[in-house]
Parts: structure tokens; sequence; C-alpha cells
């Protein structure tokens, strides 16, 4: 009699990549951990699922333990084939710290729980790390938008919206399918309310950091209520879909304050960046799916840290440079990209677009 053959391989870390037990922890409230850096996913129009999720299995296999996933990203189910391989293989599933996102076309309630399954299906998965509203505001936009399209069904953020998606959310952590929650593209006044309202505070915030977009009054906010800052476009997303360029854009890796620490170091910008990050306190998500740079993305997070000067002169980098501004997402009538932000410091509302009971 033969015995069957297994099918699985064995889940074989890559002795030329980064201990994942050499990683730094970065604390959540609550207690649990997560690595120091993690992967991105998004492949900004340009690399497609087959390709991110072969980076991803390598990435496993080179030490990464934070994949920074979203429904969005069109590539969960392949990037769930490599993370089902691995776990099957023997990669012990209380070392991966998995993140999705909520897409703004499914805030409805009945749609998040939904949306969130269908992410576990994909993922092959039986719990999420943390779950994110991927953007405060339900409106939709497919991928590979162009910068002029928008939702005719776009508003502006609505409190008491939000707070029932949330409500969805928190009913996830009810039933055991995600252990933390997370919100992404928000501001001081949006995260204000929600921390006043929801029965389950967000553990984590998305949002852009780069030493040019430091952000740092949202960054210090964040710190004090116990959220912690995942800096996603960690390098200044140099290959970001073409909706997300203008020409005033500046590229972290030219600024004179991250070249000349680049140069002193003998390493790629880049690596400056992930340093300014993890010094600061964030964690950088970088996205690549070319060995030699998220190899070295992962090990920059493992090498010498940044001295207390250049941490200095890097804090002088920042030039309120935000690259995903997102106008995609605004509504008719609204002013600018600006208004996504809050700017000003309050939330624009319904004035001018009708009231929400006229819609
Ligand atoms: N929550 C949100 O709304 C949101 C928004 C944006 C992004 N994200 C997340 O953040 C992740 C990263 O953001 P991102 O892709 O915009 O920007 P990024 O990580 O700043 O930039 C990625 C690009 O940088 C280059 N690169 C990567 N590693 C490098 C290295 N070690 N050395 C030199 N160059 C390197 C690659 O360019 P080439 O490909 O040209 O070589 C790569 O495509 C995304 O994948 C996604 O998971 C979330």
């Amino acid at each position: 009699m033969t015995t069957p053959r297994s099918t699985t391989c064995r889940f074989e870390p890559d002795p030329d990549g980064v201990d994942p037990a050499q990683v730094p922890r970065v604390p959540l409230a609550g207690g649990a951990t997560l690595p120091a850096v993690g992967m991105g996913t998004f492949g900004s129009d340009r690399y497609g699922p087959e390709d991110v999720a072969a980076a991803v299995a390598d990435g496993l296999r080179v030490g990464y333990r934070l994949i920074d996933c979203a429904e969005v990203y069109g590539n969960e189910a392949q990037v769930g084939a490599v993370l089902g391989d691995a776990l099957a293989g023997g990669l012990a599933r209380d070392e991966l710290f998995v993140v999705s996102k909520v897409w703004n076309d499914h805030h409805a309630p009945a749609d998040v729980a939904a949306a969130a399954r269908r992410s576990l299906t994909n993922l092959r998965l039986d719990h999420l790390d943390a779950y994110l509203v991927h953007w405060p505001f339900p409106n939709h936009h497919g991928p590979g938008a162009d910068v002029a399209e928008r939702d005719p069904h776009a508003r502006p953020y609505v409190h008491e919206a939000f707070m029932e998606t949330w409500a969805a959310m928190e009913r996830l952590v009810d039933e055991g399918l995600v252990r933390h929650l997370g919100t992404s593209n928000m501001t001081i006044p949006k995260l204000r309310g929600v921390l006043a309202d929801a029965r389950i505070a967000p553990a984590v915030n998305e949002m852009e950091l780069h030493p040019t977009f430091q952000q740092g009054e949202l960054f210090q906010f964040c710190l004090d209520h116990d959220v912690r800052p995942l800096g996603y476009s960690p390098l200044g997303s140099p290959s970001r879909p073409e909706r997300d360029r203008t020409e005033a854009d500046l590229a972290d890796a030219d600024l004179p304050e991250v070249r000349r620490i680049a140069e002193r170091r003998g390493v790629h910008p880049a690596v400056v960046c992930l340093l300014w990050a993890v010094a600061r306190g964030q964690v950088p998500i970088p996205f690549s799916v070319k060995r030699p740079q998220y190899l070295s993305s992962l090990q920059a997070v493992v090498s010498d840290p940044l001295t207390p000067e250049e941490q200095d002169s890097l804090r002088g980098a920042e030039r309120n440079n935000r690259l995903i501004k997102g106008p995609v997402f605004l509504w008719p009538g609204a002013g600018s990209w600006l208004d996504l932000w809050d700017v000003d410091g309050t939330i624009p509302g319904w004035d001018g677009y009708g009231s929400p009971t006229a819609r």
C-alpha cells in the first residue's frame, strides 16, 4: 500500500531573509503587538494580483509578518492563496498580523459584515487581526479610476452614518471575526467624534506618513489616544497611480535632508524613510514586488537606528506634501480635495449639498 503524497509544501523561511524574532514589535492598545514594518499590497494599478501575491509569498519567507490588504486592491484571493499555503505549510497563525479594509461602497451595516466575510474567505483566514474602514466617506470609485471621475451619490462625512458603519465593525469583534478595529484617512475632528461615540475604539489609524508629510498634529493625537498610526506610502509612493499625481508633488527620495543621510550611510533614500518611520513610532507598510527592495525595507528596521541628530534633521523635511489627496472621493459641489481633510479644523457638512433626508 502506498502512502498518499502530501500536496502541502512546508513553509521554509529563507536564510537570506530576516529572522522575524529580530524585528522590533510595536504595542497596540489592549496588549497585542505587531511587527515594526509590514508589507503593502496595493499594486497602484500597475502591478497585477499574481505579482503582488508572489511578493507576499516571498515576503513571508524573508520575514514579513504584517500584511496590509484591502478588498479594493483586487488581489485578496491571490494573496489569500499564498497565506493559506504558508499556514498549511506550518507558519503559525499567531505570528501573522493581517489587516484588511472595508471599501467605500460597503458602509451599510449589512454590507460591512458581508465584506468582512468575503475578505476572510478570500484571505483564507478565520479572523483578521485588524479590520479598517478604508475611507470615512461612502463615496465609491472603481479600480483604475481617472482623476476626474466622481461618484454621483458621493456626499460629505456624516458622523451618525459613520457610527452605524462602526457599530457593524464592532459586531465583527463581538463575533470573533476581527481582533482590532481601525480607521484610515481620518482627521482629528472625525477621530475625536469616533473616539467619543465608539464602544470599541480604533486601535490603529492608517494614514499617509513620509518625511515630507509628517502630519504632526494628527500623529500626536493618535499617540495621545492610544491609536497606533500605520504609515501608508512611507517611501513617498513613487509608483502611485496617475490620478494621485500633481506637478507640485515632491519626491521624498530627492529631498536634501533624506539624501544627505542616505549618502552618509551608503543606503537608498527609501531606507532612510523607513528608519525615520520606525524611530517615530509609526508602523510603515512599504509596497514592492521587487525582491531587493522588499528585502532591504525589512532589513532597514533591524539596522542601525537614526541618531538623534538625524531624527532632528528629518523633522525639518516636513513640506506638507500630501500625495494621496483623494479628489475622486469628492461630492458634487465640493470645493477641492482639501474639503476631504478638514484643514480648517471643521468637517464640511451638508450645507450647499441638500440635507441627508432630502436626498
Ligand atoms: N489606507 C489607504 O488609503 C492607503 C493608501 C495608499 C497606500 N496604502 C497601503 O500602503 C502601501 C504602500 O503605499 P504605496 O505603494 O503608495 O507607497 P510606497 O510604499 O511609499 O512606495 C512603493 C514604491 O516604492 C518603491 N520601493 C519600494 N521599496 C523600495 C526600496 N526598498 N527601495 C527603493 N524603492 C522602493 C517601489 O517603486 P517601483 O515599483 O517603481 O520600483 C514601490 O512600488 C500600499 O501597498 C497599501 O497597502 C493604503
